[in-house]
């Protein structure tokens, strides 16, 4: 099978993916806008072929540039992207070569958060109650309509970017006045709730593999106020009782929007009255290291059990969930570069058996902006099969951990 993988050197784990690609023996073609020189290595060592073109966006010339490119090899079989915001390129690119996969329609559902959760209501699917809006007008009269909090945020967004919650009359015109430049925007009932992922890996509709991971705190929360280390907690044991909803609410999901096969995240709350709740999804694998704690808690390779889902429509090894594993986020205090790190080795005198992986930034290295990056100035993740034991040690990596920076 010829696979042509968009993207190939970025964000951080499409090199893992295209490792795996090429380890299901599919011949591998990258297109990319990076020059081929500073692809990772683990990305170039794994491409038969890359192709770079100056301008990644610009769908018509890039559909001719991949046409031009594949037909001295008799074309392509399937075009794959895990990237967000190559979603519907690769899908307009899909249609336009008679190529299998998600077609436009499909995707949208999976981008445009409106269209989505009308998709998920025709089904029946409880989802927060909703409106699109494009004026303030229309904003004051959805908050009318739904009532206090609320959540404003855009129709497409990413990293909780627009992204507020609404206490009231007085704070809507101050939102208002905060979103001027997002076209279109959701306008939503605040679920009060615990959040979870739901993540699946399928192949022509039937889940392969899947996974369930808890945000400490709700990222909404985690990504507004700086102090805070954020979490996620990737779930050993997904089957627990209270769980249960979540399951049958991602299954839903995944039969009314028609996926088939690949990967897919889903964002969901859990009420404390025991219900859940749909918050988003995408027909793509969480970023900020959920790959690599999924990894973690299975002693396996979920990219290259991607791949071989879409390659040879099953699993070559069976997945046990044998830890919960968390990845707790650093941000550094002060601005600048990083000064030091304090805590480390005592962190570690005590709890380094858990510790499966540190990639703090070194000293001298300028800070990343918090607001912009989820990794943060790095993170540590941790594993144990005891969850309340996990949630300890998390905690800890949260609290006696920390980075300074100075200008
Ligand atoms: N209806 C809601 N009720 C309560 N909280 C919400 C609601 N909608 C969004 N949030 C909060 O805002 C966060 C971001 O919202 P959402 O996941 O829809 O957008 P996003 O920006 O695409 O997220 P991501 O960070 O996953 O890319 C959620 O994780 C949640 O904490
Ligand atoms: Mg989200």
């Amino acid at each position: 099978m010829k696979v042509l993988f968009f993207s190939p050197g970025f964000p951080a784990e499409m090199p893992h993916f295209t490792r795996g690609l090429k380890q299901t023996g599919a011949t591998v073609l990258g297109v990319g806008d990076q020059p081929e020189g500073i692809l990772p290595e683990v990305a170039r060592d794994h491409l038969d072929a890359y192709l770079r073109v100056p301008n990644l966006w610009d769908g018509p010339a890039l559909l001719e540039a991949i046409r031009r490119w594949v037909e001295p090899i008799g074309g392509i079989d399937r075009i794959e992207c895990l990237w967000e915001p190559g979603m519907l390129l690769c899908a307009g690119l899909r249609e336009a070569m008679g190529l299998p996969g998600m077609s436009v329609a499909q995707t949208t559902l999976f981008r445009d958060k409106e269209k989505m959760k009308q998709a998920l209501d025709a089904a029946g699917i409880r989802t927060p109650h909703h409106t699109s809006a494009t004026t303030e007008a229309q904003c004051r009269a959805a908050a009318e309509r739904i009532g206090f909090p609320l959540i404003i945020k855009p129709i497409a967004g990413a990293g909780s970017a627009d992204t507020y919650r609404v206490d009231g009359p007085d704070d809507l015109e101050r939102v208002l006045g905060l979103i001027r430049h997002v076209p279109e925007v959701s306008v939503e009932e605040f679920i009060d709730a615990r959040e979870h992922t739901f993540d699946t890996i399928c192949a022509g509709g039937r889940i392969l593999f899947r996974n369930m991971a808890w945000y400490r705190p709700n990222p909404l929360i985690g990504r507004s106020v700086q102090w805070i280390s954020p979490q996620t907690v990737n779930l050993k044991d997904i089957w627990r009782p209270e769980l249960a909803p979540g399951h049958r609410l991602g299954e839903a999901v995944l039969e009314a929007l028609g996926f088939r096969t690949g990967f897919t995240h889903m964002e969901w709350f859990l009420k404390e009255d025991g219900e859940a709740v749909f918050g988003e999804i995408g027909a793509r694998p969480p970023g900020a290291r959920s790959v690599d704690i999924m990894n973690y808690t299975c002693d396996t390779d979920v990219y290259r059990g991607w791949a071989e889902a879409v390659v040879h429509g099953r699993l070559s090894e069976p997945v046990e969930r044998k830890y919960n594993a968390a990845v707790i986020f650093k941000r550094a205090q002060g601005d600048g570069r990083i000064q030091r790190i304090e805590g480390l080795e005592r962190l570690l005198a005590r709890i380094a058996p858990h510790v499966v992986c540190i990639d703090l930034l070194p000293i001298g290295a300028p800070r990343r902006n918090w607001k912009q990056t989820l990794i943060s100035d790095g993170y540590l993740i941790v594993r144990h099969p005891n969850l309340e034991a996990c949630l300890e040690i998390a905690d800890r990596v949260g609290t006696e951990l920390q980075l300074y920076a100075a200008p």
